[in-house]
This record gives structure tokens, sequence and C-alpha cells, in this order.
């Protein structure tokens, strides 16, 4: 593990959290993810599963975590499966967690091997009726690849054809989506750690360094403060911001061109989403500081709006409301071509073309159903902006924003965003 173990106690509230969930005579199963090869015999770093992760703490490959609530035997109402450490899986790969160390991480007190999962699971499965599995269902994944937890649905329904199989998914989703205290703490060290990044690079942006110069200063305070890049950042200049997912990061930095940075620290798993952009002269133009007082306009009315009880659709098209009034002030919009828009396709979608934020949490587009209202403890992302190719360049800023009964809480409060502060921070 990279960062310190997170209290046993989030993990555990968790775990009664969907075990209360589950309808009686209910069974849980969890597999870890796969370790995936390259084309050749290395692999690929793993990624901890992320609802694994939340229920238990644990990154350990090939991991299985079963959770039966109404088990008659009381000691297997909770039961994690590790693979057995050994003296060759240890020399080539590391510590494996021994049987204390796991009660200790998880708060399970039932640690058995991977071995003896079969027969422990045939035990209990002829007591359980209702069986929980878990497969991606975010709604914009596109995964084509299959996960030990695909395998595992194919593999017990053939053994067990005759339980009432179910999907785990929509319960993780609905307590994931909602951050108790120990998490949101977790979150903030994520964006303390992104913050950390960001100033640094405020000081050595100038032109003649490169993307890819911007991108090693990131890394250097994440790795040394035992983070990781939540997702592949995107530092990009001039009209490589106007690509939304741009991530080749190699193109020199010019004088008078701006510079988005879409980078977030992970810690603990736990991501940070932030997006800034800067002059990479350390003095935006005033047409360039026109279009940011814009974007950041619509960026504070929209955090303001965060509430328990907010639509995510309502959100988005008061925000777009709020950006067609910017773009017709900034003359990028004509009246008429507002007044003769299509309401499925509005004008201001040629400027402000994706979602205004989403949930994130453990991973950065975070599960959590947005036909549902939003409620506390929700954590959103806010992150408007404007893409000009014709002009070369793109303003986007972003937050990490926790949601409360009292009005929203900025993750990223200290992080510089007003132009002034980031000239100031830059000079
Ligand atoms: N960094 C990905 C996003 O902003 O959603
Ligand atoms: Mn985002
Ligand atoms: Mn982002």
């Amino acid at each position: 593990m990279r960062h310190e173990p997170l209290p046993p106690k989030l993990h555990t509230a968790n775990r009664s959290r969907l075990a209360k969930l589950l309808p009686p005579k209910s069974i849980a199963v969890l597999n870890a993810n796969d370790i995936l090869p390259t084309n050749a015999d290395g692999s690929i770093l793993m990624r901890a599963n992320s609802d694994l992760f939340h229920l238990t703490g644990v990154e350990q490959e090939e991991t299985i975590l079963v959770i039966f609530p109404d088990a008659d035997n009381e000691k297997l109402r909770e039961v994690l499966f590790l693979r057995e450490p050994n003296e060759h899986n240890e020399l080539w790969e590391g510590h494996k967690l021994r049987r204390e160390e796991a009660q200790k991480l998880t708060g399970i007190r039932e640690i058995k091997w991977a071995q003896d999962f079969p027969v422990t699971f045939r035990q209990l499965m002829c007591e359980a009726e209702h069986v929980y599995i878990n497969t991606n269902e975010h709604k914009r994944a596109t995964a084509e690849v299959q996960t030990r937890d695909d395998r595992f649905v194919r593999e017990v329904r053939e053994r067990f054809p005759l339980h009432d199989y179910r999907r785990l998914a929509p319960l993780m989703h609905s307590i994931r989506v909602v951050k108790s205290d120990a998490e949101i703490r977790v979150m903030q060290t994520a964006c303390d750690i992104t913050a950390m990044g960001f100033k640094r690079v405020l000081r050595k942006t100038k032109p003649g360094l490169s993307e890819s110069d911007i991108e090693a200063e990131f890394s250097h305070e994440f790795i040394r403060n035992r983070a990781r890049f939540a997702y592949e950042p995107i530092v990009a200049t001039g009209v490589n911001a106007c690509c939304l997912h741009y991530q080749t990061n190699t193109d020199p930095l010019k004088d008078g061109q701006l510079l988005l940075l879409d980078v977030g620290a992970a810690y603990a798993n736990y991501a940070a989403d932030m997006t800034r952009t800067i002059p990479v002269s350390g003095k935006f133009t005033r047409r360039q500081r026109m279009i940011y007082d814009a974007v950041l306009r619509v960026l504070r009315v929209s955090t303001a709006r965060l509430k328990p009880g907010l639509l995510h659709k309502e959100w988005q098209k008061a925000a777009e409301a709020d950006m067609t009034e910017e773009l017709l002030k900034l003359g990028l919009l004509k009246p008429r071509d507002v007044k003769k828009q299509d309401p499925d396709k509005p004008a201001v979608k040629k400027y402000f073309m994706h979602g205004l934020g989403h949930p994130i949490g453990l991973d950065v587009h975070d599960v959590g159903d947005l036909t549902k209202p939003m409620e506390a403890g929700w954590v959103m992302t806010v992150e408007p902006g404007i893409y000009i190719p014709a002009e070369k360049l793109a303003v986007r800023l972003e937050d990490t924003v926790l949601v409360t009964d009292n009005g929203p809480v900025n993750l990223m409060e200290k992080i510089p965003i007003e132009a002034e502060a980031i000239e100031a921070a830059m000079r």
C-alpha cells in the first residue's frame, strides 16, 4: 500500500450500510480486479477494485469478500478470502497480507485463504436464497474486457442454477455516492496534494518549457506525497485545450498562449479532479481575461446551486442558460442563434459541449444515480468551460465540491482561481 491505511471503522461502517440493504437470506460476493497482462510477460499495475476497497480497504489481488448477514454460523457472516502468502510470491511480488494484518485493516474477523473458498461458499449457498453479484453498471462504461466478477457470475450460475441472482451494483452505487466524514477527509487530502502540485506549476511555468515539463512537476508532488494521478492528466496549450481528452502533453509552451491543466491526485484511491487555466507568460491578455471571467462566474453560480434535492439535469440546464448569457455578452453567440435554437441542441453546446459535473470518489467519474436528487454527502465536480478552436484557446475551470445541508463546501477552496491570484502566484 502506498498510502496510510484508512481507519478500519470506515470499512466496517460501509459493510453495515450494505448489509442493511440486503433482503433476508441474501449473500453478496465481491471479487478483486485482475492483474492485466502486457503483450509479453509483463503486467500492468493493478487498480484496486473500488467496491471491494470501499468495503474492506484491501488492494491485494485475488481477494474475495463474502457478506451473508443471516448465515447460521455467526463467524461466517463476513468472510474475507486472501491469496495465501508463500516464499515464492513474496520473493517476486513483495509482502502479502497475513491473517492478523487483514483483520486489523478491514475489521473482519474471519480471514481464510483463497483455496478454501469453494468449500465454504458451497456451505453458505445451501442456506442462501438470493445471490448479489457485482457488475460494472456505470452508465457510460464501455467495458469490453471481462472482470473477475463477470467470470464469477458465469461460474456460480452454472454451479448453482436454481438460486435467485440479483444486481449488487445499484446497492453499491447508492452507498458509495454518499460520502462519510472519514471519506471526505481522505478526499480533502487528495485535493490538498493536487493543490501542492498546482502551486509548484504556477512557480515553474514559463515560455520555452513544454507540456511534459509541467506534467512532471505535478508528478513530483504527487509521488512524494504517496499519491498517484487520479486519471491521465491533461496538460494542453493553445488549441490543444480544445480537445477534451487531450493527453499527448508534449508541445512547447509559447508566450501569449493559455495552458489548460486538468489534473488531480488520487490518495488512498480517492480522487480529486481539478482544472485550472493559466497564461504561459504569467499575464492574461484582455480577451483571455474576458473569457476566463465568464467561465469563473458560471463556476461560482453553479457551485452555489449545489444542495440536497437538486436534480443533475436541472443543474446542467441552469448552467447552460447562464453560459448562453455569457456567450452573448462575449459576442460568440448572436441573439438570433439563441432565438432559433433547437431545444435538444441549444446554441450554447457549440462552445460548452460537455457536462457541468459528475460525482467523484473512488472513481473519478464516480458511481451514483443521477436521476435521483442530490443528497448531503455527495461530492460533485463543477466544471464549466468555453472552447474556441478559431481563437486557438479554451478555458475550463473545475473544483471538487461537497454537498451539505448547510451549503456547498469547496474542497479546493484554497487552490488559486481568481485571475489576479493566478497572476500574482506566477510573478
Ligand atoms: N478529468 C476528467 C473530468 O474532468 O471529468
Ligand atoms: Mn471532472
Ligand atoms: Mn477534470
